[in-house]
């Protein structure tokens, strides 16, 4: 799981956006970290601990000592990985700044040796008022990290700036700061992803069912893994969770071709799996073509083939894959495109009862190497499924090191 074994403490403050940590904590223990949770006492008004704590599997801290015992703060703040304030209230976040140590959440803070992020809740009025910039800008002077807040309903009713991020935007902030891997530090990777959609007049276009969820999961495994992602996506309704992926949205098979080769020059490695259209109409209308009483025959011209383009043009350091889908002769076919593609590996798709693959979570794959072995994998979700392919790739690359 993405964050095993990491350790994140989470400090609340007073504020109603409190309920969204709940939220947080969940994604973040299901994830796999493991979670220790310390409130501010005005938190207990908004969030029970006892939900809390049974979400967190932790017993959780409001007070710096308890009967005969003490809240040893020192030791939460060396045990974490990352320190995460949310919601840090506007007293909170004055305390913070100005090292005000009046609760066990305060004393976690100015002892925490771990980084700390910050993910402010307040008021609009209140957000832009100079005493907050300037606490904020004193809490980026400590190298704590500002969470952005959004624009939106607030709890006045009131709409502006200052509603608390919300907990996926948190849960991704989180592991694309603190828990990247470096294996591609540097390493420039394009994934291109989607369907495509070919022209037919103004309303009308040839595509296919690919969702890009295989695509997206791809462009996310190889980011986490500490590459620069450039996504060239065609139409989907799928989001990116990291803002840090640099997604160029596309529509036509020939919209692709020249965003993914003029980018080509500084790529490391290029992963195709988008569904390109293989034939686009040999003209597109001006007008929205009427229907007539006689059958139509459509003409047809291909699509440049990337994949092709790419492999045919491919510089020394390069690796490239692709993807193929097939629904016979699976193997054969895709050793086939792997040779005729000039790419480093095919993933092959196999489209058949046991494996649906459009729009579906779970994929079966085999990848065929630049040798043409079979490598099988087990139907797994397709965020399992881009672990591998990723995994995968930089065994083959750190093996050509060797
Ligand atoms: N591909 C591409 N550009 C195209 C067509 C395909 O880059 N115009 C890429 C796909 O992204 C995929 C690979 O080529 O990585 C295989 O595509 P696929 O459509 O399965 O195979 P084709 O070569 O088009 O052959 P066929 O449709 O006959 O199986």
């Amino acid at each position: 799981m993405l964050l095993t074994g990491k350790k994140i403490l989470i400090g609340i403050s007073g504020s109603i956006a409190a309920y969204k940590s709940i939220l947080l904590v969940r994604l973040l223990v299901k994830a796999g970290a493991q979670v220790k949770i310390v409130m501010s006492p005005a938190a207990k008004d908004f969030v029970s601990p006892l939900v809390l704590s049974t979400l967190s599997n932790n017993e959780v801290l409001a007070d710096l000592s308890n009967k005969n015992s003490w809240a040893n703060h020192v030791q939460l703040g060396r045990w974490a990985d990352v320190m995460l304030i949310a919601p840090a209230s506007c007293n909170t976040l004055s305390k913070m700044a100005n090292g005000i140590c009046d609760n066990l959440l305060m004393a976690v803070y100015l002892s925490a040796t771990c980084p700390v992020a910050v993910a402010p809740a307040m008021d609009e009025d209140m957000w832009h008022h100079p005493a907050t910039k300037r606490n904020l800008d004193l809490l980026e002077s400590y190298n704590n990290r500002l969470i952005p807040v959004q624009n939106g309903e607030l709890a006045s009713g009131l709409f502006g700036d200052g509603r608390m991020a919300e907990p996926e935007y948190i849960f991704h902030f989180l592991i694309a700061n603190y828990f990247r891997s470096s294996s591609l530090k540097n390493k420039k990777v394009i994934v291109t992803a989607g369907p495509t959609y070919e022209l037919l007049d103004p309303v009308r276009f040839i595509s296919n069912h690919s969702s890009g969820k295989m695509g997206y999961a791809i462009a996310e495994a190889f980011y986490l893994q500490g590459a620069d992602v450039t996504l060239v996506t065609g139409p989907t309704n799928q989001i990116v969770n990291f803002s840090a992926i640099d997604v160029v949205n596309v529509m036509s098979s020939n919209e692709m071709f020249d965003a993914v080769t003029v980018r080509m020059d500084d790529i490391d490695i290029a992963l195709m799996c988008a569904a390109v259209a293989d034939y686009k109409p040999v003209a597109i209308a001006d007008n929205k073509i009427k229907k007539k009483d006689t059958n139509w025959q459509l003409e047809l011209e291909k699509t440049k083939d990337i994949l092709q383009f790419i492999g045919d043009n491919k510089k020394p350091n390069q690796f490239i894959a692709g993807f193929a889908l097939e629904t016979n002769n699976e193997k054969e076919n895709a050793i086939l495109k792997l040779k005729n593609k000039k790419a480093d590996c095919i993933i092959l798709n196999s489209l058949n009862k046991d494996n649906s693959v459009f729009g579906a979570d779970k994929n079966k794959i085999t990848i065929i190497d630049s040798l043409e072995v079979a490598h099988n994998f087990e139907s797994k979700s397709k965020r399992e499924v881009a672990n591998d392919i990723v995994s995968f790739i930089i065994s083959k690359i750190t093996d050509e090191k060797k």
